[in-house]
């Protein structure tokens, strides 16, 4: 599967739809899996011999043949909550310290980072963003202001470093008069993450990327979050604060655009979005209740209920053209196998005039414009190949290709890693 080039696999809706349970699937055709952006705000699930796995900054390649996993210098990293993450795959027999390399560029997320993110949220009031609360908007924010710490920066005078940017963080959370808190336990942990983190390989990840290519190593690179989250292109400013896009691996790795292969583009075969933000083909009925039930539409890392609502394909369209995507990933078309028609919106209505492009203001004024096709009503949670697919189906299979005018070459028929049609 692999063409000698990076391959990138990455969300096109609002994020989890479904990346962690991908990357493994495709974990055997590549030597080297990376993560090039995002932070512990992901959560990404992965289910297998009636094992389940929720990872935040590590990579989803780690469960299938003793792969190369690389946390890329796009990637924010919180040590306490990296350290919690890697000791609890210890413990099931996952000893990831000589595999797992952590770029020095990756910056760090401390713990005045997520006293932060708290404290821009509360001075949002009812426009805040509904973040994931991990600092990772403020770890950003330092990074891009050149005030960030990184990973290189465990290895020389620390402290003061770590003391000075604390210090900064403190001074801007009492302009705020947000004082109200307490990071010392959060603080211990933290310093015990800086010293766990030693034990892995420390690398200049971009150097060891490109070595590994001329090499001839395949590489996959696994998003965070989704393209409407995107910095740029989501429906900012209800967005995360990374490039989640193809791009995003260019720089979150240290790749060259001309070494960028396969792009896969994964999507649920509805929408569902956490946090606030505009949503326009969310539902607020029985049948949104319906996909948030059928779908265990919770969030992997938050728990927070998902909004779920139908596929939108103007927004796909518009995500399929940011990102290159070459092929398509469709997830979780097992929710829909009881549903007698199924939804799609095809174009918005705005200021009473039908558009097919995705606007600047997806916010106000937009109305869905749908097509309805018939559901197939058919249990297909054990099939094991696309010829069991019944007719209706495969007619809503052709209906998106058409209208996306993209292949869809894999699709998800439950959670577990077994239940993956690949298509030929
Ligand atoms: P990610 O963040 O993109 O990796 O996705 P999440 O793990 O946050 O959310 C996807 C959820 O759907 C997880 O609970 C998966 O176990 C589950 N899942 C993945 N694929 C399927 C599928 O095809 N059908 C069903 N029913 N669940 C799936
Ligand atoms: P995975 O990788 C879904 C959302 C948050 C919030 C916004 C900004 O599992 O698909 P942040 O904490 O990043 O500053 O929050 O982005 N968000 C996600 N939603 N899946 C994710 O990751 C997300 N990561 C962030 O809910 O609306
Ligand atoms: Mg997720």
């Amino acid at each position: 599967m692999s063409t000698g080039k990076v391959d990138v696999l990455l969300g096109l809706q609002w994020g989890d739809e479904g990346k962690g349970k991908v990357v493994d699937v495709l974990t055997p055709h590549y030597d080297v899996i990376a993560r090039f952006q995002g932070g512990p705000n992901a959560g990404h699930t992965l289910e297998f011999n009636g094992e389940k796995y929720v990872l935040r900054s590590i990579p989803s390649g780690i469960f299938q043949g003793g792969k190369i996993n690389i946390i890329g210098n796009g990637v924010v990293l919180a040590p306490d909550l990296f350290m919690a993450e890697a000791q609890e795959l210890e413990k099931s027999g996952h000893d990831l310290k000589r595999r797992l390399h952590i770029s020095k560029k990756a910056h760090l997320i401390m713990p005045t980072h997520r006293v932060l993110d708290a404290a821009y949220e509360a001075a949002k009031g009812s426009g805040k963003v509904g973040t994931t609360g991990k600092g990772i908007g403020p770890a950003y924010t330092d990074k891009i202001s050149r005030n960030g710490l990184r990973v290189g920066d465990i290895f020389d005078g620390f402290a003061e470093k770590y003391a000075a940017h604390k210090a900064r963080h403190e001074a801007i959370l009492q302009s705020m008069h947000y004082t109200n808190y307490d990071i010392t336990e959060a603080e211990q942990r933290w310093m015990e993450g800086i010293d766990y983190m030693r034990q892995f390989e420390i690398v200049d990840s971009e150097h060891e990327i490109n070595h590994l290519l001329q090499t001839g190593k395949s590489i996959l690179c696994e998003g965070a979050q989704g393209t409407m989250l995107d910095i740029d292109f989501g429906s900012y400013p209800f967005v995360t604060s990374s490039n989640t896009i193809t791009a995003g691996a260019c720089t979150g790795l240290g790749i060259g655009p001309n070494k960028i292969g396969h792009v896969y583009g994964i999507m649920k075969a509805y929408c569902t979005r956490v946090g606030a933000g505009p949503f326009p083909t969310e539902l607020f009925d029985e049948t949104g209740k319906k996909i948030r039930d059928l779908g265990h539409e919770y969030g992997a890392v938050t728990g927070r209920e998902r909004r779920c609502g139908w596929i939108d394909l103007v927004a796909l369209r518009y995500s399929i053209m940011i990102n290159g995507v070459t092929q398509l990933i469709m997830m979780k078309s097992d929710v829909l196998d009881t549903f007698d028609t199924i939804k799609a919106c095809v174009a918005y209505k705005q200021r009473g005039e039908v558009i097919n492009h995705f606007p600047y203001d997806i916010e106000h004024d937009i109305e869905p414009v749908y097509e309805t096709l018939p559901g197939w009503k058919t249990d297909m949670t054990g099939f094991t190949s696309e010829a069991q697919f019944p007719a209706a189906f495969k007619q809503y299979i052709a209906f998106l290709e058409a209208q996306l005018a993209t292949p869809i070459k894999i699709i998800s028929i439950g959670p577990d890693r077994n239940q993956t049609i690949i298509r030929e």
